[in-house]
């Protein structure tokens, strides 16, 4: 079946309001990071345009500032309060149309997220609750703590004015709409939301005065842009937990009927979970690495038929009943479960964020048909973890790059020989026959994905599914004429036969072993590598089991081995545990430890192994032993430059890249291989 039967909804062009969408995909807004200062980056140029041109039906751009420095979030942002700043966004939405894509501007206000500690400001709401407190349930660790101050009515009939004004900029500056966000937990859903919003003037109490203020705005808005000029609304169509004190999908329904009455000619739907630590935006991870409750017990208003994949799109189906205006929604969808809401009349439009940002072209593939070339994202939810630092993506070493990593012809062709057949090496030998280098890569394993596979068969694919990483690296490097040798070790000699005239070393790093007497006895354990096979693995290891090493890969094993029914405990050096992980991820992975009686121990010193097991010295300088049968080593990976050390010279190139060069994650890992491939 083609492209165009498979997905014939969701590649058939739509429209909100006047504006034609080119199908039914939405890029959905995402705070990149990516501006340096108060203006529109190159960075987000480049970004932005590799979305319109892998062939997205409408994208929206991420939310400058409206209100400076009042609903400054992250310590830089982009402004679009001022006539100044409207030149960047015009060359923005120049590179965007030049590729046919209507693009939308997210505006917002951040309200109680701001910290005082910013700009010295304190954060401004409905009412005084700050996103930190038990009325809103844990949160992010990043969020304010401060207490935020109530709005004055001469403070919201001022943030109208403002609203309405950077519309006209994002007007003047070519955007084809907006969107308002009034959803998550910013400072429009804080005085649409009854659990937020305290208030006992005009602007609190019954719906009606709760969206008096969103109402105003987009009444403003319609004012001075005109009938043709598109707005859509953000909001939560449901907001569940919290008691019962949020908002309810019946007051969703008749929010999303006022709004259409007001002028809004889109409605953009997502579900809001109070009390729980996980990212309201991506549902899915409520699922790992297990539900906080029993399912039977979650709020039924969500669709959790594909484990959070789509649970938006029941709460937009029921909005949709109550207007007739267009209903976008998105969350961990992906191009089947887009056409199936599509058709199921769920739906208007499809919003996709995560899987553009792992391969915006997307859309491009899925109309060509070629599923088969789509980077996987793998739902790492790596991007969301940098605290206003520039976005990165684990698979896409490209994105935040893309005026850098043009994938220009090399000038000159090269004999280029990969060693290792691990993210780094895949990547590397990609990127570099795509310019047109002769690649051969060589792995001394009989399968390409080197600790990938390891991860995989341990840890499963129902989240993270890595394998699938491994399944497009091999199909695209094998369809770029890359001549793979698996079973056969790169060495000296080896490269003297084939003489090259670049080697680059992908061979991962060495096992990492701490200075502890006793590390050489018979109840140590390395951590899993390569080498072995899960079940082997596993049969090394006794009932109790203390892991040395509180890092990425000693937490994601304890989850390995509670699984197996092993009784864990984790030390660390460091203060934290966790270090590596993705932040949400990492939370929702100690709590769960911890439920299964996880014991972990940041801040040790290690003193001995014995046969009783692990004698440490904790944080509070008591000397202790933990008893186990196994001691497991699970480190972070030590560089291993050997090979590095006989070549060089004795090639015109060679470079060291990944573990083997300086261990991090797979992220680090594949823009070491992107970013070497780029420069030969
Ligand atoms: C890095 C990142 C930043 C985001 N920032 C915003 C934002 O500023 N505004 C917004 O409405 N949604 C934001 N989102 C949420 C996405 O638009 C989307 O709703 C969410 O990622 C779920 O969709 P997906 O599974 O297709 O990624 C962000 C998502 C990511 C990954
Ligand atoms: S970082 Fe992970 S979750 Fe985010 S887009 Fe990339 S692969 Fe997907």
């Amino acid at each position: 079946m083609t492209g165009e039967t498979k997905f014939e909804k969701l590649l058939e062009p739509y429209h909100i309001g006047k504006v034609q969408t080119r199908n039914r995909m939405v890029k959905t807004a995402a705070g990149m990071f990516y501006q340096k200062d108060e203006y529109v980056s190159d960075v987000q140029k480049g970004f932005f345009e590799a979305l319109a041109k892998g062939g997205v039906g409408l994208l929206c751009v991420d939310s400058p500032t409206i209100d400076y420095p009042q609903s400054l979030m992250f310590p830089i942002q982009f402004r679009i309060d001022d006539d100044k700043y409207i030149k960047g966004f015009s060359e923005l939405t120049g590179v965007i149309h030049k590729h046919g894509c209507p693009a939308f501007l997210q505006l917002y206000h951040c309200g109680a997220w701001m910290k005082k500690e910013t700009y010295g400001l304190p954060p401004v709401s409905a009412s005084n609750i700050s996103i930190s407190s038990d009325v809103y349930g844990p949160t992010s660790e990043h969020a304010s703590k401060d207490v935020p101050r109530p709005l004055t009515i001469t403070e919201i009939e001022d943030l109208v004015d403002k609203f309405a004004s950077a519309t006209v900029r994002a007007q003047k500056a070519g955007f084809d709409g907006v969107e308002i966000n009034a959803g998550s937990n910013h400072l429009l859903a804080a005085f649409l939301s009854p659990l937020w919003n305290k208030r006992q003037d005009a602007y609190g109490g019954s719906l009606e005065n709760r969206a008096r203020f969103l109402l105003a705005i987009i009444q403003e808005i319609r004012k001075r842009v005109g009938r043709d000029f598109p707005i859509c609304a953000l909001i939560n169509g449901v907001e569940v937990g919290g008691g019962g004190r949020g908002m309810s999908l019946a007051e969703g329904q008749e929010l999303a009927r006022m709004l259409e009455a007001a002028g809004v000619d889109a409605i953009h739907i997502r579900f809001y979970w109070y009390g729980y630590d996980i990212s309201v935006l991506t549902p899915e991870i409520v699922f790992y690495p297990e539900p906080h409750i029993p399912l039977k017990d979650f709020p039924k208003e969500p669709d959790w038929s594909h484990k959070g994949a789509g649970a938006n799109m029941s709460v937009a189906a029921e909005i949709k009943k109550a207007v007739s205006i267009p209903v976008i929604a998105g969350g961990r969808m992906d191009p089947e479960l887009g056409e199936e809401a599509l058709r199921q009349g769920r739906v208007d439009l499809v919003g996709f964020c995560r899987r553009l940002m792992a391969d915006p072209e997307l859309p491009n593939k899925v109309i060509s048909g070629k599923m088969d070339d789509i980077v996987p994202c793998l739902g790492c939810l790596q991007c969301m973890s940098g605290v206003f630092t520039p976005v990165r993506c684990r698979v896409n070493a490209a994105m935040g790059r893309e005026y850098e990593y043009t994938f220009k012809e090399a000038a000159k062709k090269k004999k280029v020989l990969v060693a290792g057949g691990g993210p780094a090496g895949m990547e590397a030998a990609r990127v570099a026959a795509l310019r047109g280098h002769e690649v051969s890569l060589y792995d001394k394993e009989t399968e390409l994905g080197g600790l990938m596979n390891t991860v995989g068969q341990l840890r499963g694919v129902e989240f993270e599914d890595q394998p699938t990483l491994i399944d497009y690296f091999s199909r695209q490097i094998t369809k770029l004429g890359v001549k793979i040798n698996l079973g056969k070790e790169v060495t000296p000699s080896l490269v003297a036969e084939i003489k090259p005239d670049v080697v680059i070393l992908a061979t991962g790093g060495v096992p990492a072993l701490p200075d502890i007497p006793g590390i050489k006895g018979s109840n140590v354990v390395a951590g899993p590598d390569r080498y072995y096979s899960p079940g082997d693995y596993l049969k090394l290891l006794g009932k109790r089991v203390v892991i040395i090493g509180g890092a990425i890969q000693g937490c994601e094993l304890a989850e390995v081995l509670v699984r197996q029914g092993k009784q864990v405990t984790i030390v660390n050096t460091a203060a934290e545990m966790g270090e590596g992980m993705a932040r949400e991820i990492r939370a929702r992975l100690l709590w769960w430890l911890t439920q299964k009686g996880v014991a972990m121990m940041p801040g040790v010193r290690y003193e001995a192994i014995t046969d009783k097991g692990l004698t440490i010295t904790t944080g509070a300088g008591k000397r202790q032993t933990i008893e186990a049968d196994t001691v497991v080593i699970s480190l972070p990976l030590a560089a291993n430059k050997d090979l590095l050390a006989k070549l060089e010279g004795n090639v015109p190139e060679v470079y060291a890249i990944g573990d083997g060069a300086e261990p991090g994650l797979m992220m680090d890992a594949i823009n070491d291989g992107a970013r070497i491939a780029h420069a030969i």
